[in-house]
């Protein structure tokens, strides 16, 4: 494969064919809503439809042609020619052919060398992962993967004019973006992404995207944005063999290099979301590092992080997937030379997380919490919601904190945890626990419980306080000081609500 052929594949295909491809995959209902009703339960939700492809060739569809599409575009399944050409008809089908869209077996069949696969009502075009020729590895574009989900249902969907895309890829955030968004600039140093994304913007029906090329932020200088999204090849290692992975930087010097540069590009009130992966090292904690980072770029910053993990562990994760490809000798001096990388920069662990920056003029907050067990749905308004709680709660007293009156959540749950006690259940502990669409859990006594039933948004925490402080009989101030640590983590995770805050209702998908 030539490397113009790699940056630059079905550069020959007409911008009217792939409005033609566009129509016939909307004519056969090429889209995830009909993949759900067509496919087992077990096969949803995740756009690859997870690999299961021998499932693919029973399933029954209303058109032979939609059958025909799915096996060949997300099955990665040879088809027969005539059903091809049935499916797409004839001129689109050579016109594809021609442009090596399509390919054509010796056997007669025909095979799609790309994925291309329906995410809500767009259209991504992603690379499989089975041709190994280093400049394709190089350069593969992924599909949607574990953190492109992740970043894409953290987004808030408001209505902004600008947004940023920074390592867009095949462009499955900027495509996402573009429903919501005027005027979308999805950057990438990789040549063919950039170009499947304009293939894919195109098969979207989305013309307010500019791809372009640019090394992080170097192409977009000077400009300001309103929304910034970055999913960057975070993962820590030594390696730059996959552009997609691997960001050749060294470390954790991808997370860094977004996380340092992002606030500059901001709007006064935009929003950055970035999912990423950073370490402690000897002496600084992994938030602590974070902290650094985004010291005075006048942003506050909210972070979600996971359970860290030590290095080998968190090695091993990574190279899982190479274990297949290798020797065992290999395999093993790779994971060698991972641990070795680690040890040389003084890393402790390793944690995955969401960083949340939002510009704002004046004394800016920095707010890090264990990830939920859960992210459950979008819930891009619910993240507006956290720097609303953040923001009354940064700018209040304790005074005034308890003069405020708050409702519980509509989608807190209280779970009741029973053992045996003589002849009868008896309750050993409580967990108010959040449904969705974060779910937080979290210990609490009767009295909490009870304190946050009677939380309807007309009464004062103060005076729920007080009347919990007469029922036990104990002093007002011993029951603050013992209740208050417990209320403040329900307020900052937003099981409790101002009264003044409006708690966003069940986010859906953005539409045009
Ligand atoms: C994990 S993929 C994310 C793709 C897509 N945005 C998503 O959410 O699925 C990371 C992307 O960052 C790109 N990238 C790597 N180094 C970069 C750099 N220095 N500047 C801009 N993009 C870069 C890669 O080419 C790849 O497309």
């Amino acid at each position: 494969m030539s490397v113009d052929s790699v940056l630059n594949p079905f550069s020959s295909i007409a911008t009217a064919d792939i409005d033609k491809l566009r129509a016939r995959l909307l004519e056969l209902n090429y889209q995830e809503a009909t993949f759900h009703k067509i496919l087992p339960a077990f096969m949803q939700g995740d756009p690859t439809l997870g690999g299961a492809f021998p499932v693919l060739q029973h399933i029954k569809t209303p058109d032979p042609g939609l059958a025909t599409m799915i096996l060949l575009f997300v099955g990665e399944l040879p088809v027969a020619e005539t059903d091809c050409r049935v499916a797409l008809g004839e001129a689109l089908f050579e016109a594809l052919l021609a442009a090596d869209f399509l390919k054509r077996s010796e056997a007669g069949t025909i095979t799609c060398p790309l994925a291309l696969i329906s995410i809500k009502d767009i259209y991504i075009v992603a690379d499989r992962a089975t041709d190994n020729s280093p400049e394709l590895v190089k350069h593969l574009v992924m599909a949607a993967g574990p953190s492109s989900v992740t970043l894409a249902n953290a987004t808030p969907r408001r209505r902004v004019r600008k947004a940023l895309d920074i390592g867009c890829g095949g462009g499955v955030q900027s495509l996402q973006l573009a429903k919501h968004v005027d005027h979308v600039v999805g950057v990438d140093i990789n040549e063919r992404a950039l170009n499947l994304g304009r293939f894919a913007a195109q098969l979207s029906g989305a013309a307010n995207i500019d791809f372009r090329y640019s090394d992080f932020f170097s192409a977009v200088e000077g400009e300001k944005f309103d929304l910034i999204v970055a999913n960057p090849p975070f993962v820590i290692s030594p390696e730059s063999t996959s552009q997609y992975r691997d960001g050749g930087l060294g470390g954790d010097r991808v997370t860094e290099t977004v996380i340092r540069n992002a606030g500059a590009f901001l709007e006064e009130g935009g929003i950055s979301v970035t999912v990423c992966e950073w370490a402690s090292l000897l002496g600084a904690s992994a938030n602590e590092r974070m902290q650094q980072w985004t010291a005075g770029n006048g942003c506050d910053v909210w972070i979600s992080y996971g359970t860290p993990v030590e290095p080998s562990r968190y090695a091993l994760t990574w190279l899982q997937g190479d274990q297949r490809r290798l020797s065992l000798a290999e395999y093993s001096r790779k994971y060698d030379r991972w641990v070795a990388h680690y040890e040389a920069l003084g890393m402790q662990s390793m944690q995955t997380g969401l960083v949340v920056m939002r510009k704002r003029t004046g004394e800016n907050w920095f707010y890090a919490d264990e990830a939920p067990d859960e992210m459950r749905g979008q819930w891009g308004s619910t993240l507006l919601m956290m720097f609303d709680l953040l923001d009354n709660i940064k700018n209040s007293s304790l005074d005034q904190l308890l003069d405020q009156s708050y409702r519980l959540a509509p989608q807190a749950r209280m779970r009741h945890l029973l053992a045996q006690d003589g002849a009868r259940w008896g309750q050993i502990s409580a967990e108010l626990l959040l449904e969705e669409p974060l779910n937080y859990t979290g210990r609490v006594d009767h009295h909490i419980a009870k304190l946050c039933a009677r939380c309807d948004g007309t009464v004062t925490l103060r005076q729920l306080l007080l009347e919990l402080a007469e029922s036990v009989g104990r002093p007002f101030e011993k029951i603050l000081d013992a209740a208050m640590p417990v209320l403040m983590g329900l307020l900052t995770r937003g099981f409790l609500i101002p009264a003044s805050i409006v708690p966003p209702v069940k986010e859906t998908a953005p539409t045009a």
